[in-house]
């Protein structure tokens, strides 16, 4: 399964609608973007904890208000057409997904459960989305809170028992660095019973890796490469 990494990041600004719609058309299956809270609570789209790589803004976007990150441009530093994108709320996500590919979430900053669950309800996403986090006890503390809502653990390195941890906080997905997959790990991830992902994999011959050992999910920003064969 392709999974856009920000959208497709490749060829649109990073975590945009214009990255969402792209990520669509070039057919992938689900779309993954960041979350993180503005300082009048608003959830917004944004991988960054500040604003200086990807908007014309500065400092820390925990600083601003969504009225402040509306005047900010989010397009322009991936290329000059890009002018006047917006750093999207996640309901804006929501809405320009409009159910054509599976949300994927990632929890860069805790979120209100009754809040986030509001959200994915809404957009009739409760259970179709699947919300990621490095964090294992906020995953834990989602599931007490939305038994349906599906879960990934995201782990940049292998560590002995991590595919039962994911059992014991209910993330039926373990989201791993690609840089940390081997294939005796694939099948003990496969031996919990859980779903492996793997990012950010953008090389063909690695789709071609993590297809071969297993993994179910490919995050990358290059949807349009899910398939591709590998040159030989
Ligand atoms: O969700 C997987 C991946 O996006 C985690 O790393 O830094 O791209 O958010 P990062
Ligand atoms: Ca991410």
């Amino acid at each position: 399964m392709a999974i856009a990494h920000r959208g497709a990041s490749a060829y649109a600004p990073e975590n945009t609608v214009a990255a969402f719609d792209e990520a669509i058309r070039l057919g992938a299956a689900a779309v993954e973007f960041d979350v993180r809270l503005t300082a009048d609570g608003i959830p917004v789209v944004l991988h960054d904890a500040t604003l200086d790589r990807t908007t014309n803004g500065h400092g820390a976007v925990a600083r601003r208000t969504w009225v402040e990150l509306l005047r900010l441009d989010a397009g322009s530093w991936k290329h000059p057409r890009f002018a006047g994108t917006r750093i999207p709320t996640v309901e804006e996500a929501l809405r320009a997904m409009d159910r054509r590919a599976i949300p994927v979430l990632e929890l860069k900053t805790p979120l209100d459960p009754q809040r986030l669950h509001r959200l994915l309800a809404d957009h009739a996403v409760l259970d179709h989305a699947v919300v990621l986090s490095f964090q294992a006890q906020l995953l834990a503390k989602l599931h007490r809170c939305m038994r349906r809502l599906t879960l990934g653990l995201l782990a940049n390195r292998w560590r002995p028992g991590l595919p039962r941890l994911c059992q014991q906080v209910d993330a039926q997905i373990l989201a791993l660095s690609y840089s940390a997959l081997t294939l005796q790990r694939a099948q003990q991830v496969a031996g919990e019973k859980r779903r492996l992902w793997c990012y950010t994999v953008n090389d063909v011959a690695a789709i071609a890796a993590c297809t071969a050992v297993g993994v179910e999910g490919v995050i990358t920003d290059y949807p349009d490469r899910i398939g591709a064969r590998p040159k030989t």
